[in-house]
């Protein structure tokens, strides 16, 4: 299956899980993103332990506004928006990650709880091990019992978790990697593995100005360019590829008709890269790009829209002043329940 990921994980707080159905390994994504008319290779491929690090480096910069963003929101909003839980709910994330901003939200609950346990699903065990360990020390009253899988598997596994109740976090727009219809279909499947009292708080980042789109996705400081041609580097590593890192460079734009963000790496060459792990190449024209990265971004009623065809419906949600970023508590549609 493909790599969850990096280095073995020994913990006791991060489990891997096995794949539920047969996925693609890594080179036949490879193979399958690099051999149509148009390049792409999924997001997925970013993180590895380097780029999950970078990652972190791009929540802190200026220019992406996102996560401090999102964070100043859990801060206002995370106790008004956790009150009404259970005693007994369990927390979920999908794509922690570091689980940086989650401090406010295991906080807030813990603030009443004598006990409470978290399910972080990432496709990193690096990421996974060092949030767990950070996080148990922090909280000595939480339990973490982390995931290493992809969300599909990590949603199947929820379903299964013994919990009163389930609040799935889904922060960071992460949900934004989606195509709308994709989103929908992934919110469906997660709204069909809940029941009625569970919730889930979604995260989503808001069509802006366009100079602010771009400057969050191209940064000054170089990081958001790095973290792209990474998955590059990622690849000569993990599938014996040659990649010449200086012979791609990066693009960030926004595309206002498709409303999301485009990252791709152009090649700034003519040139052919060999893949090992596929005992072939591929060429490349000069200026030819390899399609690396969507991020969708939402008008509100697009963003009622999305959550309406995911199966939800909306408690509440809160924005900063300038509309930025919107936070999502919701619930279940009683129709999409079995
Ligand atoms: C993790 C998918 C939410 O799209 O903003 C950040 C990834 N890529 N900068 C995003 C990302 C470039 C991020 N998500």
């Amino acid at each position: 299956m493909f790599t969850p990921q990096d280095t073995p994980t020994s913990t006791p707080h991060v489990q891997r899980l096995p794949a539920a159905r047969r996925q693609a390994t890594m080179a036949e994504l490879v193979a399958q993103g690099l051999e149509r008319a148009a390049k792409s290779l999924p997001p997925m491929l970013f993180y590895d332990a380097r780029g999950s690090e970078l990652f972190e480096q791009i929540c802190r910069l200026e220019a992406y506004y996102v996560t401090r963003t999102e964070r100043a929101l859990l801060a206002e909003h995370a106790y008004a928006l956790t009150r009404r839980l259970e005693p007994a709910v369990t927390v979920a994330e999908l794509g922690s990650g570091s689980s940086e901003k989650t401090d406010l939200v295991l906080e807030a609950l813990l603030g009443t709880r004598e006990h409470l346990r978290y399910v972080p699903v990432d496709i990193s065990a690096a990421a996974l091990e060092a949030a767990a360990e950070r996080l148990v020390a922090r909280f000595p009253r939480l339990e973490v019992r982390g995931l290493c899988a992809e969300y599909q598997d990590g949603v199947q596994h929820l379903a299964r978790l013994d919990a009163d109740q389930h609040l799935v976090l889904f922060l960071g727009s992460n949900i934004g990697n989606f195509e709308a219809d994709e989103a929908a279909a992934f919110l469906n499947r997660l709204a069909r593995a809940m029941r009625p009292q569970d919730r889930l708080l979604l995260g989503v980042d808001m069509v802006k100005d366009r100079a602010i789109l771009e400057r969050a996705y191209d940064d000054p400081e170089g990081v958001t360019a790095a973290f792209n041609l990474n998955m590059l580097a990622h690849l000569n590593h993990a599938l014996g590829a040659n990649f010449d890192l200086a012979a791609f460079r990066h693009e960030a734009f926004f595309n206002a008709r498709a409303s999301r963000v485009e990252m791709h790496l152009v090649s700034t060459k003519a040139q052919d890269v060999h893949v090992a792990a596929l005992g072939r190449s591929f060429h490349f024209e000069e200026g030819e790009s390899i399609h690396t990265e969507n991020s969708h971004k939402y008008t509100p009623e697009a963003l009622e829209g999305l959550i309406a065809a995911g199966g939800w419906r909306t408690l509440e949600r809160v924005t900063d002043d300038a509309g930025a970023f919107s936070l999502c508590l919701l619930a279940p549609r009683p129709e999409v329940l079995a």
